[in-house]
């Protein structure tokens, strides 16, 4: 039975925290050694791949044995076990949410566009506030999902030694293109002008500001001299996951879907606040998963966990908080759909605080309260509950479809 994680219904539960067991291998310090380099780069994937699969005639039964995993040495990141054998399993939290993003699959096109449509060339359909939002929101997320997939694959990936999470960042990066996909296909569907909105991450500032925020972070992992392996980058790469997980999918991507379901709330572009709900529920469950890497990350190399480090990461988390409040005043100019920007600077604090105590920081903020309460149950959507009567379809594990 498959669980929808709500990861800002705080606090959580038993049945969705995350609370790995150390093992004794695991709280011990990992000294990190020149020589102790992930297969990152892909000729080292290449090359340890063909190693243990080459056919050797000589090569006795018990030197391949000597190559079997063994699930106490696996690890996050700096392994040396062979990433090609996703069994024996030993990050199982990773291959069951693997299994419940499997389950959560749709596709942009079977959500009906038809009333949208009519909405947004109806002159009268739309306040020009309301259009700002609808612009805006696809100018930001044309290119997000994009630079998410970009620093899943080219980043993120080739650093990850253990493949139960490999095989999670392959779906995620699958379902990065959806949504990619389904932005798009808003676009196309309302006759929007592509150019305007794919250049917005250029040409809007709110925005543009966002993007150079990441960046940096994305850039470091995916330089292909990037090796895993010293304090410094594994710090490296501790942060850019957290930038990406709690920052980028956790924290800058819910003005934008706030305002579009709220939109959906009052009837209005449904379609398109269909889509919204489906990639909110994904990116609930890309960001849970990638705060269970951090945590189990932090878990098998507790020395990267330092007080400046911890410091340095605050510090990111406040300034990203501001851009996206400056994104929320940007896009709200006056009050609308009864939202305010005033009224994100408060859910803003209130999420930041979710994810810093998720990762083990203090909150930023204390005291906040949620706001939006109904933003919980967009994310905990069930598909036999179709809360804005667009078309849905079921998929259910196992390979078998339902149509309704
Ligand atoms: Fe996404
Ligand atoms: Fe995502």
């Amino acid at each position: 039975m498959l669980v929808w994680e709500d990861d800002l219904r705080a606090p959580q539960t038993p049945a969705n925290r995350f609370t790995p067991e150390p093992t004794p291998r695991d709280v011990q310090a990992v000294t990190p050694s020149p020589l102790q380099v992930a297969p990152v780069a892909p000729a080292v994937v290449a090359s340890a791949s063909t190693a243990s699969i080459a056919p050797n005639a000589n090569a006795s039964v018990v030197a391949r044995s000597d190559r079997r995993v063994n699930v106490a040495d696996k690890r996050i990141i700096n392994g040396q076990t062979d990433v090609n054998q996703l069994v024996p399993f030993k990050y199982k939290w990773a291959w069951e949410k693997y299994l419940a993003t499997c389950a959560n699959h749709w596709m942009p096109q079977e959500v009906n566009m038809s009333r949208d449509i009519a909405t947004w060339k109806d002159p009268n359909g739309l306040t020009e506030d309301e259009r700002r939002i609808i612009k805006r929101n696809l100018g930001f997320f044309v290119t997000a999902d994009s630079l998410a997939a970009n620093n899943i694959t080219l980043g993120t990936y080739r650093h990850i030694t253990a493949p139960e999470c490999r095989q999670f960042l392959l779906r995620q990066a699958f379902e990065e293109a959806i949504h990619t996909h389904a932005y798009q296909y808003i676009v196309e569907s309302l006759g929007l002008d592509e150019s305007e909105i794919f250049n917005a991450y250029h040409e809007v500032s709110s925005i543009r500001d966002k993007d150079e925020f990441l960046i940096p972070f994305i850039d470091a992992i995916m330089d292909p001299h990037f090796k895993t392996g010293t304090l410094e980058n594994d710090q490296t790469l501790l942060k850019s996951l957290i930038v990406f997980a709690c920052l980028m999918e956790g924290l800058f991507f819910y003005v934008g879907f706030t305002q579009i379901l709220a939109l959906g709330r009052q009837n209005k572009m449904t379609g398109a606040a269909e889509q919204y709900q489906y990639i909110l529920r994904d990116e609930s469950m890309h960001c849970n998963f990638g705060i269970d890497l951090i945590n189990q990350i932090k878990l098998e190399n507790p020395h990267l966990w330092t007080s400046e480090f911890k410091a340095e990461i605050k510090g990111l988390f406040q300034k990203a908080v501001e851009l996206e409040y400056r994104y929320a005043e940007d896009t709200m100019p006056r009050g609308v759909l009864g939202l305010n920007a005033s009224m994100f600077k408060g859910y803003l604090r209130y999420i930041a605080n979710r994810r810093a105590t998720q990762i083990g920081l203090d909150a930023l903020f204390p005291n906040e309260e949620n706001p939006f309460p109904w933003m919980s149950e967009m994310i905990d959507l069930k598909k036999e509950r179709n809360f804005f009567e667009t078309r849905v379809i079921e998929y259910q594990s196992g390979g078998a479809l339902s149509w309704d």
